[in-house]
């Protein structure tokens, strides 16, 4: 694929939400339930470094392409905070991450490679950088909600890959919240079941 893509790639409650409501909640049972098809994987493993092994397939060969397609990524400053302390010291990047928020910060170098740049010039302005900083590679909108939305109605966002993962949160962070949907259109382009998740993909396009 050539590069220069944006990319939103999530996963999603069946319910059509992200995120538990609350940061207290990250890291429990629904949370927990979302993110559940990634944790055994190979790749996770290799990338948080939790030992060598982990389960080949479907997943993890869509979890690798999704990391080696990335050359940046932009990510509301709410999911930054919610990764900030959870992420190991070498967070799970290895590239630049563009934050988008109102609060100016000293851009942060983890080892590994990840930078966090903090972007106080709006949303077009992260994404300008980090297509900059991508090179031939692609751009992932990396959540969370408010940001893929603002994106998604400024017609800047050309993929959606959601994970939908079996599991129903009856409340939380949803993916969709406040969408244009009189302007945001989405034509499906595949939908690969694994034993886990349901993976749909759509090329975005704005009327
Ligand atoms: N399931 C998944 O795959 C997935 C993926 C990513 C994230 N998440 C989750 O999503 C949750 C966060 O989503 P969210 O929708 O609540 O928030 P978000 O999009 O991560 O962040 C919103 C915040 O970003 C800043 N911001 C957004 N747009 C801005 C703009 N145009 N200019 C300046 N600042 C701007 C503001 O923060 P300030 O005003 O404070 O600067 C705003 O409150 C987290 O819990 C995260 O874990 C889930």
């Amino acid at each position: 694929m050539a590069g220069g893509t944006v990319f939103v790639s999530v996963s999603m409650s069946l319910d059509g939400y992200i995120a538990p409501s609350s940061p207290e909640e990250l890291m429990g049972r629904k949370w927990r339930a979302l993110h559940q098809w990634t944790f055994p994987l190979r790749f996770t493993r290799e990338n948080l470094k939790l030992g060598p092994g982990g389960e080949e397939g479907l997943d993890d060969d869509i979890a690798r392409a999704t990391f080696e397609r990335t050359g940046a990524s932009v990510m509301g400053k709410r999911m930054f905070e919610a990764g900030e302390h959870a992420w190991p010291e070498e967070a799970p990047f290895h590239t630049p991450v563009y934050v988008v928020t109102h609060e100016p910060r000293e851009p942060w170098h983890r080892p590994g490679g990840t930078t966090f740049h903090f972007v106080t010039e709006g949303i077009e302005a992260a994404l300008a950088q980090a297509r900059a900083a991508a090179g031939d590679r692609d751009v992932r909108v990396a959540g969370g909600g408010e940001t893929i939305v603002q994106l998604l109605d400024a017609g800047l966002v050309d993929e959606l890959h959601v994970a939908l993962s079996p599991v129903l949160m009856g409340e939380g962070v949803p993916l969709f919240r406040g969408v244009d949907a009189e302007r945001v259109v989405l034509r499906q382009t595949s939908v690969q079941p694994s034993t886990r998740v349901t993976h749909l993909r759509y090329a975005v396009h704005r009327r």
